[in-house]
Order: C-alpha cells, then structure tokens, then sequence
C-alpha cells in the first residue's frame, strides 16, 4: 500500500498540524510505503519571503523526522527537488476545469485575504493532484480542510482515466477520528491556522510549556453568559478533543470526568497533558535542527528514491497525451 502526503514549509507548524497531519503521518507509515512531502512549491502561492522559504523547508523536516518518521521506512522530501511535480501538474491542469478551481473553498477564503490574488493559488488544488497520483497512492492521511481537494483528486484522476486510459490509481483520504479539524484557543469557530489565527489562540508544537500553559489558561470556553450544555459550546467541545488526543482517552470519558468541575482545573490539566504530549518533539526536533547538513543529506536521499518511483508515472502522462518523448 502506498502512502502520500503533503504539508507546506509555512510558518511554525501547530497542535493542529500535529493532530491532523504529523500523528497520522507517522500511524500509516507502519502501514505501508509512505511518502511524506514538504511542498514548498504550494508555498509560493501567497506573498512569502525567500529567506523563511528556505529555513522554513530545513525546519520543517526536522519537525518531521522529530515526530516520528523514520527515513529508514518511509521517503521524505521536499516537492522542489523532484521536477515530475511541477510537470504533472502542467499536464493536469488540461483535465482540470475552471469552474472545479473555483468552487474550491480554500481558493476562496485564501483568496479573499490577499490583496494580490496570484494564479498558482487558483491551480493550487491541481498540484496537489498531481503530487498524490504521480505515487499510485492509495491512501492520503490530511486533515479536514483538504477533503475537498482530495476529492477533485479522484475527479482529475478519473477523468485523466477515462480521456487517455487507465493511468492513475484512485486514493482514499484518511482523516483523523478525532481531531481532524482543531480550533482556535482564542475563537472556536476557526480553525487553529498559521495565517489566520489569534497569537494567543494557536498553540505551536515548539512552544516551550510555561507558553502552552498561558494560551490554555486563556482559552475561550463561553460564548455567551447563559449556561450552555458542553456541545453548544465550540470552545469547550475543542478542548475536550484537545485532551482525547493528548492523553488517548475517548472524548466522553474526559466529558464524563470533567463534568460539572470549574474551567480552570480542566485547562490546567490539559495544558499539562499537551505539555507531555509535545514535549518529546519538541526536544528531538532542537537537537536534529541543530544539524541542517545531516536534514539535507536526509532529504537528497529521500528525493532521490522519490524521484525515481514518480518517474514512470510522469512518463505515460506524457505518452498516453501523445507527447513525442525525446
Ligand atoms: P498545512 O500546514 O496547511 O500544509 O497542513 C498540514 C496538515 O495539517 C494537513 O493535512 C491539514 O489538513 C492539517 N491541518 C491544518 N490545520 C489543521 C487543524 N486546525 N486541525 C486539524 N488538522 C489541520
Ligand atoms: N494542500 C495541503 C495543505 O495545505 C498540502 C498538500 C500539498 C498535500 N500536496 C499534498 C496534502 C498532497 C496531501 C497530499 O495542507
């Protein structure tokens, strides 16, 4: 079974990320070959700065391999090194329709944030495509805002099936049970995100403790004055979750034990669970980034073996197309 996903060298990457995207990352590499890409080219989609595109692209796989992927089993690598990306994406785009990029939701709220609205945010979605079909992959562990791009995955792929013949293998998603979408600390209703979230309301996988307990000593519980049961309240609902997944417990039994104590005992314990739960991260990725010619000797490896398992897949595109290869 092949296993692809992807995460963007962006920002400090959050508790979000981590529940969402690292945990599942590192879960299904035990269930097959996985293939985990650091996509700096979806990067550049929005304004970014070139020096923090290149720290951010080191920093990122040291995260990775912090969290638990082994580049003994699994390949990591960065989407650049591989040229077979930028290049299915182009050949994608022909089996891609406009009207499909523009219902995507991302496209839209990303979109409305920026003043200069650039046209790789808009085909965004069809490198992602080609990213996950140049692998035959079967399965894409993501969280759940990637749903929909997945599914016009399986669309362009079984489109692309269906033109010029049978190409592509059709991948399932896979989305964490719980957690697959955390929110804001700050405001519930949002997602916890790099771009647009509150300081205070994203907690990052490398914050140190005494600052993961202020964000969740800070942490909305209410949002109005009258009493609420616990599931009319998305910041006590986010929090509960929040101390499933860092302890393993199902989240009824955190309810369950929680029930009717004040907020501030419950914060306070989970400040202290997501403590433990980050912490050993936290210290393996300080003492692998302290080592970038090591992460980038990894990541030559990595896109190297990437490389030539995209190869094939990238060469029928091209041929079942018609193209007249060299
Ligand atoms: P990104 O940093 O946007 O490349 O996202 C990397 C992974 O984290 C993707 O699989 C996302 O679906 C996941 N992710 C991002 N934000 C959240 C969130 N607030 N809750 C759960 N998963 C998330
Ligand atoms: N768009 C994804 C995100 O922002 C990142 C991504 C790019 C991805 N290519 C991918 C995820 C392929 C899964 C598979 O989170």
């Amino acid at each position: 079974m092949r296993i692809f996903s992807g995460i963007q060298p962006t920002g400090a990457k959050h508790l979000g990320n981590y529940i969402g995207g690292f945990t599942q990352y590192v879960a299904t590499q035990e269930l097959g070959e996985g293939f985990f890409c650091i996509v700096d080219l979806h990067s550049i989609t929005v304004e970014h700065d070139p020096a923090e595109l290149r720290t951010a692209t080191i920093d990122l796989a040291a995260m990775l391999f912090a969290s638990g992927l082994d580049p003994a089993r699994s390949t990591t690598f960065v989407q650049s090194h591989v040229h077979a990306h930028a290049e299915a994406a182009w050949l994608l785009g022909s089996v891609t329709s406009f009207g499909e990029l523009r219902r995507m939701t991302q496209f839209k709220d990303k979109g409305d944030k920026q003043e200069f609205v650039s046209a790789g945010l808009f085909t965004y979605p069809v490198l992602m495509a080609g990213d996950i079909l140049l692998y035959q992959t079967d399965l894409v562990p993501i969280g759940d805002d990637q749903r929909q791009h997945l599914e016009l995955t399986r669309d362009i792929a079984t489109r692309f099936n269906q033109r010029f013949g049978e190409t592509f293998r059709i991948p399932d998603g896979r989305y964490p049970e719980i957690g697959a979408r955390i929110m804001d600390l700050q405001e519930p209703e949002n997602k916890m995100s790099t771009t647009g979230g509150t300081p205070l309301g994203t907690v990052f996988v490398a914050d140190p403790p005494d600052v993961i307990r202020r964000k969740f000593k800070g942490a909305v519980t209410d949002s109005g004055h009258e009493v609420h049961r616990a599931a009319d309240k998305p910041g006590v609902t986010n929090l509960v979750e929040i101390m499933a997944v860092a302890t393993g417990t199902p989240p009824e039994a955190v309810e369950d034990r929680y029930d009717g104590q004040g907020y501030g005992q419950f914060k306070s314990d989970i400040a202290e669970a997501v403590i433990a739960f980050l912490e050993p991260v936290r210290l393996r990725y300080e003492e692998l980034a302290a080592d970038p010619g090591e992460l980038e000797r990894l990541l030559r490896a990595g896109a190297e073996k990437a490389a030539a398992v995209a190869a094939p897949t990238l060469e029928a595109m091209y041929d079942r197309m018609g193209f007249a290869r060299p």
